[in-house]
């Protein structure tokens, strides 16, 4: 079945990942804009980012197209804020919930060294409705850096492109 990517990235680290990950499942990508940008720099980016993730705002988007009907599957790919997923999301799902209806989900997340279950766990009950809801695939990402370069990171990716490639 044909598979969508839909993601928000502010820094382009779950772009770059996404990007890889379609290549090697055939999935089509989806990116999510924001109509009013979140900060980039400085200490806006955590307050302003950090605060709207944990009120679970939903920002207007900029226009999009999902063609559900093409789609029997659809990954959620987001960084972590505040320990829980982006805003745009939500955004997204909050627009869809009737055209997701029944579609196999997944979900991506990159973050920098904590929350990280807390917020798969987080997106897994949000996309599910259930608390001991399942997702038929999920990668975490720990963003690589000099001291710890997480080699796992490119296995965790070919492993979500396989069974992409074959649900
Ligand atoms: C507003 C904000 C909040 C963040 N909160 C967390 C966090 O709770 N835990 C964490 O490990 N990283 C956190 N990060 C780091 C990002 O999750 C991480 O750098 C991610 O890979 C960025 O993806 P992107 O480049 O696609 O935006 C935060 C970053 C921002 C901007």
């Amino acid at each position: 079945m044909k598979t969508l990517i839909v993601y928000y990235s502010l820094e382009n680290h779950v772009k770059q990942l996404c990007e890889k990950l379609a290549e090697r499942s055939g999935a089509d990508l989806l990116q999510l804009h924001t109509v009013k940008p979140y900060p980039s720099t400085g200490a806006a980016k955590f307050l302003v980012g950090g605060k709207s993730a944990l009120a679970g705002e939903t920002p207007k988007l900029q226009p999009y197209i999902f063609n559900a009907e093409k789609y029997g599957a659809v990954i959620f790919a987001s960084p972590v804020w505040a320990s829980t997923f982006t805003p745009p999301i939500r955004s997204f799902v909050e627009e869809n919930r009737d055209r997701l209806k029944g579609k196999t989900l997944g979900s991506l997340l990159s973050y920098k060294g904590g929350g990280g279950d807390k917020a798969q766990a987080k997106l897994r009950e949000y996309l599910t409705g259930r608390k001991d809801g399942k997702l038929k695939a999920e990668a975490l990402i720990c963003e690589p850096n000099k001291k710890d370069p997480h080699t796992e990171n490119a296995q965790k990716l070919d492993n979500l492109a396989r069974l992409i490639k074959t649900w």
